[in-house]
């Protein structure tokens, strides 16, 4: 609980009026919206809110975590640069969870309630052209330890194959906390594995040996699978092993899990390679070294050779870390685009961030990452109890300073690629045979018609601007609803559900 000395601060927040307020009709929108994904039984969030009960019992604390921002968890600056799958709550919902709680958390009429949405089961995207995995189920400890575990995934393939999205299918999502993965051509990896007892070996920070080429995609908790435009594809070299490393959270009880990845193809040809680039301690020029008691913060720059397009970026550093920032810059110094932000540095909710269209650095542009660790007694994630000096490796007192970027040769036009509406060309087109949906009229200009069929009924919708960014969800609720679309600004939307995805045309 290591917010109960910032209880006090609650008498702080301005209170709301509560008037009217209920669980059924205001609060369980909001927390089946945002938060129930993980807080259901077998899940990550370590207590359920599915029901009046579960919720009112954590009240307060819910009110707390979502006034500071804590929850839903969240770690770039979304004021500096968006990406796919943003998770927050309105200022307007922080303040109805607030407004309840202050009210005394009246229950309400169940009648009210809109019901729990439909959890897809399976894979969100489609079907899978190859699914591989771990062999069989690892056991992790019910000693409330963290670990962090990579499994050895041989591909078998005989040639190479580009893939156009991997997506992590964790067995056991109560345990599974974050994941990544990589290539692995060299053996090594095997030879790391044959060396440890049981499945797969333990590595903290990466895959446990110098190469860093391998790293290729993240996954964490409700993150989709990131799908690559047409045209763009990941090259996985023939007779590479995929690694897998798990980041697996505490338990009290013994746990099993056993992902698996599933893997799609790219149909045709691709024109561009995805490839990652890496931004490592040798940008800094100095060494990396944290003397004990201080906020070390080190610059790390990279020349841009040609112009290029990204498609995603992982900072990444350890226990220590307190914030990264970063940034491209034009010679002259005149023009900046901003990459990612992360004011607060979290190393349980690292992750790749997908931009929402191909975001264009060009050639002669100097990309500048900036990251402090701070190796002080006040630092509650520091595990050296008094501060040690703090090197570079990949031991839980170890630090690292890496930033990956997945790329491809800038191409004009780049900027209009949406990494969102990419999710859904010719993926899901299973899905789109379980129901119908249609949006009415299109173009429209004050409101919209929800039409669907009853399957449809407890899902989740969305709708995104042209730049990728949600600007509403929500529930199917009837077979017939209304959207308010009068304040949105003119453009193509895209609006998706489980049924598949819509282009509206909005028009005033
Ligand atoms: C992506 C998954 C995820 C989502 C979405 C999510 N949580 Fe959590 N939540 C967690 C995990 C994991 C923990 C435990 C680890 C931690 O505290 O970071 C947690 C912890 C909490 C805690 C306990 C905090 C503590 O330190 O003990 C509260 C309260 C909470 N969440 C409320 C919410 C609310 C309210 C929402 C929605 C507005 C939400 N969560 C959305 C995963 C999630």
């Amino acid at each position: 609980m290591r917010f109960s000395l910032l209880l006090p601060l609650f008498l702080l927040t301005i209170a709301v009026s509560g008037q009217g307020v209920t669980y059924h009709a205001d609060v369980a929108p909001i927390i089946h919206e945002n938060c129930t994904e993980c807080h259901r039984a077998g899940e990550i969030g370590p207590m359920p809110f599915t029901t009046y009960e579960e919720v009112a019992a954590y009240g307060e604390f819910i009110e707390y975590v979502t006034s500071i921002g804590y929850m839903p968890p969240w770690t770039p600056d979304p004021d500096y640069q968006h990406f796919l799958g943003e998770r927050s709550l309105s200022q307007e919902d922080v303040e109805t969870l607030s407004a309840w709680v202050d009210a005394g958390k009246p229950e309400g009429n169940p009648a009210e309630n809109p019901g729990l949405p439909v959890f897809p089961e399976g894979s969100q995207v489609g079907t899978p052209d190859l699914i591989i995995g771990m062999p069989e189920p690892y056991v992790h400890g019910g000693d409330n330890t963290e670990q962090y575990q990579v499994f050895v995934i041989p591909t078998d393939f005989e040639e190479d194959v580009a893939i156009r999205a991997v997506e992590v299918r964790t067995g056991n999502g109560a345990i599974a906390h974050h994941a990544i993965l990589g290539i692995d051509i060299s053996g090594t990896a095997q030879e790391l594995d044959a060396a440890s007892p049981g499945m797969g070996y333990e590595s903290f920070g990466d895959f446990g040996f110098d190469a860093y080429e391998n790293f290729f995609a993240g996954w964490a908790p409700g993150i989709e699978a990131v799908i690559h435009p047409e045209g763009l594809g990941r090259v996985i070299p023939a007779g590479s092993d995929l690694l897998l490393q798990m980041h697996y959270g505490p338990t009290g009880v013994e746990q099993s899990d056993q992902t698996e990845l599933n893997l799609f193809f790219c149909d045709e040809e691709i024109e561009r390679e995805v490839v990652t680039g890496i931004m490592g301690p040798w940008t800094l020029g100095e060494p990396f070294v944290i003397p004990p008691n201080q906020v070390k913060t080190f610059h790390g720059e990279y020349l841009i050779p040609t112009d290029l397009s990204l498609l995603n970026i992982t900072p990444h550093s350890h226990l220590i870390g307190a914030s990264w920032e970063v940034f491209a810059t034009s010679p002259n110094g005149a023009d900046t685009i901003p990459l990612i932000s992360i004011p607060e540095w979290d190393f349980n909710w690292q992750g790749m961030f997908t931009f929402p269209t191909l975001t264009k650095v060009p050639a002669g542009y100097t990309m500048e990452a900036i990251a402090s660790y701070d190796n002080t007694a006040d630092n509650p994630f520091n595990p050296n109890d008094p501060p040690q000096t703090v090197y570079y490796g990949d031991l839980t007192g170890d630090e690292m300073f890496f930033v990956f970027f997945n790329f491809v040769p800038y191409q004009e036009g780049d900027e209009n690629i949406s990494m969102s509406s990419s999710t859904f060309s010719g993926i899901t087109e299973d899905h789109a045979e379980e129901a119908n949906f249609r949006l009415q009229p299109n173009p429209a200009g004050m409101r919209v018609q929800l039409l669907n069929d009853p399957a449809l009924l407890g899902t989740l919708w969305s709708l995104s601007d042209p730049m990728g960014r949600v600007v509403d969800k929500g529930i199917f609720r009837s077979t017939s609803q209304f959207l308010d679309i009068e304040s949105m600004s003119e453009g193509v939307y895209l609006f998706r559900c489980r049924a598949g995805i819509e282009r509206l045309v909005i028009q005033h």
